[in-house]
């Protein structure tokens, strides 16, 4: 006699999840590893070296000033859009090991800003102050991308322990969310540069990114500013 057994199920496929987790669990775990930190900080430099490279065997291409101050300004913005992505990204998958790298990168985005405006005062300008004060107002780009920079000097010099202990925690953060301005700035910049050659593949890309990183900060702003309205309330009471 045969017996019609109930046709069985094949096992789901489980492990999604957990393979998922596994994955998150072990990109977590990497990325608090001791040398995690010194490969991330050489991963930084790597740019800079290229650039150098490039100048010492004069394979920059034909003009070799310009591709120096295209260069480094580019990696102010690229790095730019690398530190605005931590928090979402911690945020996200919980990597906590992650915030310590915020301070390391938002150093390397005013390092490689310093560089950029280094090269354009010195291969554009000639290290002339005064031509420097007469072509920042005539070149309104320029303008824009020298107010991003100086915003970056407090947000650089604040980036330490100590400042924040200074300061205190809320007006720390406060000060610190002029990051945000220095990305529109950096984005209207690279705009004005991009508009008189009507090239903007490069514009949406990194506007498109910085758009996206702000607006997923844009909660936690809102949060931040009722906060501090309700703190302030509190204490006039
Ligand atoms: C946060 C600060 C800054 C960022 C993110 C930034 C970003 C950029 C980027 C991405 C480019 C490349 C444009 C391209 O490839 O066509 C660029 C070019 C340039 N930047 Fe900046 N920049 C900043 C600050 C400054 C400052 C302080 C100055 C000078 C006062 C400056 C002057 C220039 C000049 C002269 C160019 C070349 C324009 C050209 O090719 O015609 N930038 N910048």
């Amino acid at each position: 006699m045969t017996t019609a057994s109930a046709p069985t199920r094949p096992p789901s496929p489980q492990p999604t999840p957990g393979v998922t987790v596994t994955l998150r669990q072990r990109i977590g775990r990497w990325l608090g590893h001791r040398a995690a930190k010194p490969v991330v900080f050489i991963l930084c430099l790597l740019p800079l070296l290229w650039l150098v490279w490039g100048a010492v065997m004069n394979t920059l291409g034909a003009n070799p000033a310009e591709a120096i101050l295209r260069g480094t300004g580019l990696w102010t913005l690229r790095l730019l859009c690398l530190v605005l992505l931590v928090t979402p990204l911690r945020q996200a998958t919980g990597w906590a090991a992650l915030a310590r790298w915020r301070r390391m990168l938002g150093l390397y985005v005013f390092f490689y800003a310093s560089l950029h405006f280094l090269s354009y005062a010195w291969l554009d300008m000639g290290f002339d102050l005064d031509a420097i004060v007469r072509d920042l107002p005539k070149r309104p780009f320029a303008l824009v991308g020298f107010v991003a920079f100086v915003m970056l000097i407090p947000l650089a010099a604040t980036s330490f322990n100590r400042a924040i202990r200074w300061l205190g925690a809320p007006r720390w953060q406060m000060l610190h969310k002029l990051v945000y301005v220095i990305a529109v700035l950096a984005v209207l910049h690279f705009l004005w540069i991009r508009s008189s050659k009507h090239r903007y593949g490069d514009v949406v890309l990194y506007g498109g990114i910085l758009a996206l990183l702000l607006a997923a900060r844009l909660g936690s702003l809102r949060a931040w500013i009722a906060k501090q309205r309700e703190r302030l309330a509190g204490t006039k009471a």
